[in-house]
């Protein structure tokens, strides 16, 4: 989704308005913008496409001011062009958002029947409009907290006002703004990452919160107007890295960086020394006699994956539901359920949603997240991270894997607490786990082998993926990773349902990927792997030694490590996500910035 920064410096803003909106790439965006205070008053520089273009813009004619804002937009309302790329501007307001007015049809008539007149298709320029309004008749805090109060929909605003050189205003109210503290200057973002050049000295707003930064201060206040100060934070320096090091891609690098990601986030689960489970949070995982996963995307697979450990492994239920359609359903919950919502990024607006609402009944609720500061940590009860450090690519792998670990190990705890294992089945599983990185990275291994399949895979028009018990969701999971890197159509199937319906699909132009580790199932995956064969579609099976034994003729064989089924989703995801990879690169596309797809979708 958007990027947002706001800057009152005392140097050059352009160069780092267009560093920092360069690590909220990540984020997702098909255009941009900056503005500044200069000597002429407010000017604005904005380009459809790329930062490449607005640095070209910006080559030609610099905006020379050490006071400004930039954006990069992800299209919601108006297409993707230069006139509806942010800043807006409108009388004395130029502005940056990130989310939905939601009432502003209703807004732009109002305004319209005032006399003024809109000059882009989009939401944002209601808000301009409307503040420009307040100003006529009040001072910029009243007129900015006049404004908010208007609206309604899930957003995030940076503001400048003509006259007030010095100052910027921000407003959260659900997408994430943070302050930055510098020497002598002041920062507003969409997140740390995105002030990391500038500073790690950070303060989270609260929903609801506004705030206007001068060079030396930030005064905040909350939705009722009553100043209120929030903690300033040091941010721990890897929060703020964002490198490539020597490879292509962050999504190769973040493959690459799953060994210690599932390893720092298994250490705050597991006691490697007494290899006895220690959840987090204190957590009594005997309290529940339920467990409810909300989540998103590549999350709600992470769930459905865990879903098999806490079921056979802790003979815990477990469901788990996409956050959008668990919202709105009016699920029936017990009260001893534990609401557990996945996200990596911690601030997905329908998981935000689902959390809340579970709160609203009373349930205890967890968030597993990725960003340690992030809305749902800080509201939910529980706190259960994920150790991945930073992911950049839009398309997730480590916050995955991490996800993944972190529920196994607690399904695993669950098993204790709940009496299912004893002291030793716990010691031997919690090895297993630990043991897990190890296996990841000689996964790993088969990179090159993978890379080879690619020019084959990347001419099909549509792929299936199958795979039984937890490999069925890795399956999903794969065959997401396909669509949204390399934009092939693919779909992933439990491979007991080939027969109902997607065998039909099946000739010699739709390659087959099955995920296949030699398990007390295994048997039955190789009479589906048959049907495929009999019908001539092409073949990849995802196995272990033992499996490629049994392989059909003429199938491409990824062989991976031997393990338990219990940490073979965490050892079979390297291979699934590089095949997608190569796939990708094979075909050119934009690994790290899929065309339309958002990092972290904080709009419904
Ligand atoms: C977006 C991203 C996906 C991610 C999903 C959930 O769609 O492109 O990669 O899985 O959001 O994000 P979250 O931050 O909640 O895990």
């Amino acid at each position: 989704m958007c990027g947002i920064i706001g800057i009152v410096g005392t140097v050059s803003v352009q160069e780092r308005l267009i560093e920092s909106l360069k690590r909220l790439e990540y984020r997702g965006y098909d255009s941009a913008g900056v503005a500044g205070f200069t000597k002429q008053g407010v000017e604005r520089r904005r380009a459809a496409g790329k930062l490449k273009n607005l640095e070209a813009v910006l080559a030609k004619d610099p905006l020379r001011a050490t006071v400004g804002i930039g954006h990069t937009r992800w299209a919601t309302h108006g297409p993707p062009t230069e006139g509806n790329a942010h800043p807006h501007r409108a009388g004395r307001v130029t502005l940056v958002h990130n989310g939905i007015i939601e009432n502003f049809a209703e807004l732009k008539a109002a305004l319209a029947a005032r006399g003024r007149t809109f000059s882009t298709d989009t939401d944002t320029e209601v808000v301009a409009q409307l503040l420009d309004q307040e100003l006529e008749t009040k001072p910029p805090l009243e007129a900015f907290k006049a404004t908010l109060d208007q609206l309604r929909g899930a957003f995030a605003l940076v503001v400048m006002i003509d006259g007030e050189e010095g100052m910027i205003l921000g407003a959260r109210r659900g997408p994430p703004l943070v302050v930055g503290y510098g020497d002598g200057e002041m920062f507003l973002g969409s997140d740390a990452l995105g002030l990391g050049p500038f500073t790690n000295r950070i303060a989270y707003l609260e929903d609801g919160d506004f705030v206007a930064i001068d060079h030396a201060t930030a005064r905040i206040f909350d939705d009722a107007g009553h100043p209120v100060e929030r903690a300033v934070q040091t941010v721990a320096q890897s929060a703020t890295l964002m490198e490539k090091g020597n490879y292509r891609h962050f999504m190769e690098k973040e493959i690459h960086d799953q060994p210690d990601a599932c390893q720092h986030t298994l250490s705050a689960y597991i006691d490697p020394v007494s290899t006895r489970f220690a959840p987090p949070s204190g957590l009594d995982l005997s309290a529940f006699d339920r467990i409810q996963i909300v989540a998103c995307g590549t999350a709600s697979y992470a769930g459905q994956i865990a879903r098999y450990a806490f079921e056979r492994l802790a003979g815990l239920p477990c469901d788990v539901e996409v956050a959008s359609e668990f919202r709105y359903r009016e699920p029936a919950v017990g009260p001893k359920t534990l609401a557990v919502a996945v996200s990596q990024s911690g601030e997905t607006a329908d998981t935000l949603a689902a959390l809340r609402w579970c709160k609203a009944q009373g349930l205890t609720t967890a968030a597993l997240v990725n960003v340690h500061g992030s809305t749902m940590a800080r509201e939910a009860d529980l706190l259960l991270p994920t150790h991945a450090g930073p992911e950049i690519g839009v398309a997730s792998t480590k916050a995955f894997t991490s996800q993944v670990a972190a529920l196994t190990a607690l399904a695993a705890t669950a098993a204790r607490q709940r009496g299912r294992i004893d002291a030793a089945e716990e010691a031997r599983v919690a090895r297993m786990l630990l043991e897990a990185p190890r296996l990841i990275a000689e996964a790993n291994a088969a990179e090159d082998h993978i890379r080879t399949l690619a020019p084959e895979l990347a001419r099909a028009r549509d792929v299936l993926y199958l795979g039984r018990g937890a490999m069925f969701p890795l399956a999903l999971e794969g065959a997401l990773k396909l669509k949204e890197i390399s934009y092939i159509h693919a779909e992933g199937y439990a491979a007991g349902e080939l027969k109902h319906g997607p065998i039909a699909l099946i000739d010699e132009a739709t390659p087959v990927i099955v995920i296949a580790p030699s398990d007390d199932l295994f048997e039955k995956t190789i009479s589906n792997m048959s049907e495929v064969a009999a019908r001539g579609g092409p073949i990849v099976l995802i196995t272990d030694a033992e499996g490629a034994r049994h392989a059909p003729e003429g199938a491409r064989v990824i062989v991976g490590p031997t393990c338990d089924p219990l940490v073979a989703p965490l050892v079979y995801a390297p291979p699934i996500q590089l095949l997608a990879y190569y796939v990708a690169v094979q075909k050119g596309a934009d690994v790290d910035q899929p065309r339309n797809l958002a990092k972290s979708v904080t709009v419904e």
